[in-house]
């Protein structure tokens, strides 16, 4: 497909397969445009309306992500960073305000476009590690290929390469029971990796590790950001935010650079 055809697919929303070739990494940048951000927000607003009460979870945002950041967001319980990391995932869209992942509008993408994204170009981790108890540890991470309509073989070449690269090559039939918290969560981002996304989204990755495994995850991090892998990560620790290449505070709904 050309790029001109894959531009159309993007705006109707219509056509989501994907050939083997598409769903490859993502250029960090497009060509002719090396200082492209990843993330242009701009007075991105999300209010939350319950009953007689509305919550400003985001009060005027504005934001750019660039290539290779790794960018911490810390700030007080309640002060939007959960509401801020899903809509950067496409999870949620704004009340109003414009977001941009390289050029597609999250707020006004069809449906169908926010879907190829989030199998596509956003890898997730989460607190709790997500993973399927009865599941192994390759069984987990080649899920997230679900959407991608590959063989068999690249399938298995691809879970294979982003459990090494987390550090569990020899780990793959193991299930999350017989793994370490740490290993656990490693295996949540050969899960997020797989996809060879863009960007890769955390949201409280150590929260649930001692800090013997909060290390071992942040030197995964650093090691992925190192390669070129941009990272956006909402944390309470500063041990996570002293490894960031930009640190990032949100509190009541406003961001702020630190
Ligand atoms: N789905 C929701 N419905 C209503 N209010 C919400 C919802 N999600 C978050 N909020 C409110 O929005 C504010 C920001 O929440 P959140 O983004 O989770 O903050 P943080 O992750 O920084 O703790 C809080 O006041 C929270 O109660
Ligand atoms: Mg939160």
């Amino acid at each position: 497909m050309t790029a001109a055809s894959e531009s159309i697919t993007d705006t109707t929303g219509e056509d989501m397969t994907m050939t083997e070739a598409e769903t490859g990494a993502a250029p960090a940048t497009a060509p002719g445009h090396p200082a492209l951000p990843i993330y242009r927000l701009a007075e991105v607003t999300r209010t939350y309306r319950q009953k007689n009460r509305v919550v400003h979870a985001l009060a005027g945002v504005d934001l750019e992500i660039r290539p290779g950041d790794f960018a911490t967001i810390q700030g007080p319980t309640g002060g939007g960073k959960s509401t801020l990391l899903q809509l950067l995932g496409a999870l949620d869209r704004p009340t109003s305000g414009t977001i941009l992942l390289g050029d597609t509008d999250l707020g006004t993408a069809g449906g169908g476009v926010l879907h190829r994204i989030r199998a596509h170009e956003i890898g997730f981790v989460f607190q709790g590690f997500n993973l399927i108890p009865t599941l192994t540890a390759g069984e987990n991470v080649d899920m997230a290929l679900e959407p991608a309509r590959l063989s068999k073989a690249e399938r298995s070449e691809r879970v294979a390469e982003a459990l090494a690269r987390v550090g569990l090559a020899d780990r793959s039939d193991h299930r999350p029971g017989e793994l370490s918290g740490g290993q656990q969560q490693r295996v949540a981002i050969a899960r997020a990796l797989v996809k060879r996304p863009r960007v890769m989204l955390a949201d409280e990755p150590t929260g649930n590790l001692d800090e013997r495994m909060r290390d071992e995850i942040l030197d995964v991090l650093q090691g992925l950001n190192d390669e070129g892998l941009t990272l956006v990560v909402v944390t309470h620790d500063s041990a996570v935010a002293r490894r960031a290449t930009r640190r990032l505070r949100l509190a009541k709904g406003k961001i702020a650079e630190l």
